[in-house]
């Protein structure tokens, strides 16, 4: 069943675990994702950035292919269909297409600009019970065209920003989209707390990519109830893709058929996201 994601991750913030958002480009990566939460029993969120839904054909695509291979799959555990990063036109294109939740960010804007858009998005899509995640402070590094300088979220517009009824808020704690540089600092632990004492909304990791266990894990027991990863199954798929082009290289019937080509990425991006939940701790149903 498609759901929105309010109550999944109030419990999440409640019960001390996170949720995974995983983001899909194609219909591999949908199966992967909904078949993890299938196996392990769990919720869980599938997310297309705006990038990927224009490399689909469009919102309306993503819905429908989710919805189809929710019935398809005979996929039980809930599903909240989410628009990742979304600016202002694409947060109202998906409420239009279906989608369960949006995520508006603008964290590009001056805040007080961020804060009138996500006011008029958290209007329009809770009107519909569709969920919305805002963004506060940024985060570093690029994904899909979304670039940030990666500032550290403010306490008080965390909280200004939170009180517009979000039903999750993306914090900017030192994290990075993509892979992490050799120096990274690590995440900054002192202003997830300043934030989380402040701030009830289940709180958001981005980047959730090549940040070590422990991090993860301690950011969940502080208050991050959503963590987001794509760049690790881009890369599990690609490994395992590779080694298929590489083994029996010499064979005839070997490296055209893309069925056959794609199964052990498939298979790769699943155990990746089946890993990541068991990280984030989500209970099973
Ligand atoms: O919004 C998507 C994520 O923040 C994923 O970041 O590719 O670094 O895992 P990542
Ligand atoms: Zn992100």
């Amino acid at each position: 069943t498609l759901i929105n994601g309010t109550e999944t991750f109030a419990a999440a913030r409640k019960g001390h675990y996170a949720v995974g958002a995983f983001n899909t480009n194609n219909l591999e990566w949908t199966r992967a994702i909904l078949a993890a939460g299938q196996e392990t029993n769990t919720p869980v969120l599938i997310q297309s950035s705006m990038g990927a839904a224009k490399y689909m054909g469009g919102y309306k695509v993503v819905k429908t292919l989710v919805e189809n291979e929710i019935e398809s799959m005979n996929i039980t555990v809930p599903v909240i269909m989410h628009l990742d990063h979304g600016n202002y036109e694409a947060a109202k294109e998906a409420i239009a297409a279906g989608y369960n939740s949006v995520m508006f960010d603008g964290h590009d804007l001056p805040f007080d600009e961020n804060l009138e858009k996500t006011k008029e998005v958290v209007a329009l899509a809770h009107a519909k019970g569709i969920s919305v995640e805002a963004e506060v402070g940024s985060i570093g590094g690029e994904e899909d065209g979304i670039i940030g300088e990666g500032e550290l979220a403010d306490v008080e517009e965390a909280k200004t920003l939170a009180a517009t009824g979000v039903d999750y808020l993306a914090v900017g704690i030192g994290n990075i989209h993509g892979v992490y540089p050799a120096n990274w600092k690590g995440l900054n632990f002192d202003r997830l707390q300043e934030i989380a004492d402040v701030v009830k909304t289940p709180l958001v990791l981005h980047g959730g990519s090549g940040i070590p266990k422990e991090q993860i894990v301690k950011a969940i027991s502080m208050g991050i109830s959503k963590v987001n990863v794509n760049t690790e199954q881009q890369i599990a798929w690609a490994k395992a893709v590779r080694a298929y082009f590489e083994a029996d290289k010499d064979k005839e019937d070997k490296g055209f058929d893309p069925r056959k080509v794609l199964a052990p990425g498939t298979e790769a991006i699943k155990n990746t996201v089946k890993e990541r939940i068991e990280w984030f701790g989500t209970p099973s149903l």
